[in-house]
């Protein structure tokens, strides 16, 4: 009964719709790792939300919405998307909960991380200066601040003391003592009054609920090659994005998962450095960044566009279990003579149908393309497999056999309804929606 829906590329493949179109099946979304780094767009009856570290699900009425032990927090933007989300009608009281075990970025993370990126120089990452990989560094590194930490604000309490020694760390790291740990334990009582109602031991509601017979959709961020241990490392993000991920960022057994969906667009983007073997720089990637509106929901930069990588995705099934994929941005490609499938990828004279592990490796990689024709009609909004265009089945087709999974949704534009859902796909199997 249980769902994940994770990105198959490098991110932005369209998750935040997607969520919010299968939500109605659910009663808890659950975020389980990355930050704010991410940004997930939705329309709602052409109505825009671009939501970075509350879960899609919010948008549904309802709908409980869990940011896991496996996502860093950043308060203040935490607080900023609440306000927005309240603005905007949503309410969110009692709708949202936040593990007592999920790290924060603090105000000097985001510092860090624009420091460490200045100092890589040519190889920089392209990272969204969110703080998010200094603050999974202290985790990681077993000095971090976690929520439930904030309890004991006291001048000499353990979270006095982790803070002392990070700032200390800190002021090595930059060379400069003008950071003073009283200013950053002031800015953590102010944001506890706040952050302390949504605080909750998370992996017991959501086994409780679980228990009760509540289903969950665990939601990823960013992608599979994006991930810290299966991505095109360095150029990665520093959690797990993959579907193992679910498991240890939310708390439960990877049994709980359940079905696991790949979101995947109908042709490629990539956001920051690192190797893109489909790259298309020309006109040809100008068109796609256009029609597709290939700028960052978090930080506006220009996304680098490519064709369907099947490489890739296939890599994406093998790593994250993919049961099917949701094809998205179909109607992106409407009006192009021809398309290109890559295939395989030709390396040092030979041909490989396996994602190289090393980026050396990946980088002096070509695609090996097999081309498809185009189709002429609009395909935007349609909602019938049958009212596509029959070069558009045959190309969505294709995707499936060189991916090795078949296609449980096609999305053909950005609203909630313009999407077709296979009815004979995995997904028949989920609980009916449920109406609130
Ligand atoms: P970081 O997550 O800010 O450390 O950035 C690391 C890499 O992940 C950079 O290449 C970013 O552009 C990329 N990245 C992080 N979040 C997203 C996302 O939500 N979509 C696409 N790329 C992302």
């Amino acid at each position: 009964m249980n769902l994940c829906v994770l990105g198959a590329q490098w991110g932005d493949e369209g998750k935040g719709k997607i969520v919010d179109l299968l939500t109605p099946h659910f009663d808890i979304v659950a975020r389980y790792q990355g930050g704010h780094n991410a940004g997930h767009t939705v329309f709602v009856q052409g109505r825009k939300f671009v939501l970075h570290l509350i879960p899609s699900g919010i948008l549904h009425p309802g709908v409980v919405c869990v940011i896991g032990n496996g996502v860093v927090v950043d308060p203040v933007a935490l607080f900023a998307e609440l306000d927005t989300l309240q603005a905007a009608g949503i309410e969110t009281t009692g709708r949202l909960l936040v593990s007592d075990k999920a790290h924060l970025i603090l105000p000097y993370h985001r510092e860090l991380d624009v420091l460490s990126e200045a100092r890589r120089g040519e190889r920089k990452i392209g990272t969204t200066s969110r703080g998010i990989g200094p603050a999974y560094e202290d985790k990681i590194g077993r000095r971090g601040v976690r929520t439930g930490d904030l309890a004991d604000p006291s001048d000499r309490g353990p979270l006095a003391l982790a803070i002392r020694e990070n700032v200390a760390a800190r002021n090595r790291l930059v060379g400069n003592a003008d950071l003073h740990w009283e200013k950053v334990l002031a800015h953590l009582r102010r944001a506890w009054p706040r952050l302390r109602p949504l605080v909750a031991d998370t992996s017991v509601f959501v086994h409780r609920a679980m228990a009760q017979g509540r289903a969950v959709l665990f939601e990823g961020a960013q992608g599979t090659l994006l991930d810290i241990d299966h991505g095109t490392y360095p150029f990665v993000t520093s959690s797990n994005a993959t579907a193992g991920g679910a498991a240890t960022g939310i708390g439960v057994g990877p049994g709980a998962v359940g079905t696991v969906l790949g979101v995947a667009k109908a042709y490629t983007t990539r956001v920051g450095a690192g190797p893109l073997p489909t790259e298309l720089t020309g006109e040809l990637g100008e068109r796609l960044r256009e029609s597709g509106q290939e700028f960052g929901a978090s930080t506006g930069r220009p996304r680098r566009c490519g064709w369907y990588d099947a490489v890739a995705v296939r890599y994406a099934v093998r790593v994250n279990g993919l049961a099917a994929l949701a094809i998205t941005k179909l109607d992106v490609l409407d009006g192009l003579e021809r398309l290109e499938i890559c295939t395989a990828y030709r390396c040092r004279g030979e041909v490989v149908t396996e994602m190289p592990g090393d980026i050396a490796q990946l980088a002096a990689c070509e695609p090996v393309y097999e081309t498809m024709p185009g189709w002429t009609r609009s395909t935007k909004g349609l909602t019938k497999w049958a009212d596509l265009p029959v070069e558009a089945q045959r190309y969505v087709r294709r995707l499936e056999e060189t991916s090795g999974v078949g296609a449980a949704i096609v999305s053909t534009g950005s609203d909630r309804d313009h999407t077709i859902v296979r009815e004979d796909g995995v997904l028949s199997h989920l609980r009916s929606p449920v109406r609130r």
